[in-house]
C-alpha cells in the first residue's frame, strides 16, 4: 500500500504532541491552545476587515441575492462607500436602508444606482456620473 508521506509525518507530529501534552500542566495546556485559538479568531477578523476598511465598494445585482448579501457584508466589513447598483430603485433603496442600519464605518454611506447592465448607452452613463460623483473606484 502506498504511503503519503506528508500525511504520514503530519499524523505522528499529531500524536507525538499529544503524548506529550498529557504530561504538561494546565497552564502550558492553556498556551498551547487556547492562546493560538484566540489569537486566530482575533487576527483573522481584522485581517477580513483591513481588506475592505474605507474603501468605495460598486456592487452589481445589489438589490437582491448573492448581491444584497456582498453590499451587506462589505458595510459590516468598515467600507466607506457602497454603491448599490441593479435596475429597480426601490428595492436598491431599501437594501442601502439595511446597509446604512448595519454600518461599521461612522462615515459610511449607501448609494443606489438604477441601471440596466444589458444596455451598454445606460452602463456607459452610469459610469460616467458614479465617477464624476465618487471618484475612482476601489472594488467593483
Ligand atoms: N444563488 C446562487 O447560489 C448562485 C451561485 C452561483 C452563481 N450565481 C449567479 O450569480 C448571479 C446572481 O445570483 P442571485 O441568486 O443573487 O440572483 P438574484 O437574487 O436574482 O439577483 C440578481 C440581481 O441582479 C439584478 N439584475 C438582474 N438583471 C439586471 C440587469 N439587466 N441590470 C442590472 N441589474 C440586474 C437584480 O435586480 P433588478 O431585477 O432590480 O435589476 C438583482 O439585484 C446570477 O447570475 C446567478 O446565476 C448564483
Amino acid at each position: 500500500m502506498p504511503v503519503n508521506v506528508p500525511t504520514a509525518v503530519t499524523a505522528s507530529a499529531v500524536v507525538l504532541s499529544l503524548l506529550w501534552l498529557r504530561q504538561c500542566s494546565f497552564s502550558t495546556w492553556i498556551c498551547v491552545t487556547l492562546v493560538p485559538a484566540l489569537s486566530y479568531a482575533v487576527l483573522s477578523e481584522r485581517t477580513k476587515r483591513t481588506a475592505i476598511q474605507d474603501k468605495v465598494v460598486l456592487v452589481t445585482g445589489a438589490s437582491s441575492g448573492l448581491g444584497k448579501a456582498f453590499a451587506l457584508e462589505c458595510t459590516r466589513r468598515g467600507c466607506q462607500k457602497v454603491i448599490l447598483v441593479a435596475r429597480t430603485k426601490s428595492r436598491l433603496e431599501e437594501v442601502a436602508a439595511e446597509c446604512v442600519s448595519q454600518k461599521a464605518n461612522k462615515n459610511f454611506t449607501a448609494v443606489p444606482v438604477p441601471c440596466d447592465l444589458t444596455c451598454t448607452a445606460e452602463v456607459r452613463k452610469m459610469a460616467e456620473q458614479v465617477t464624476k460623483d465618487h471618484g475612482a473606484l476601489d472594488c467593483w
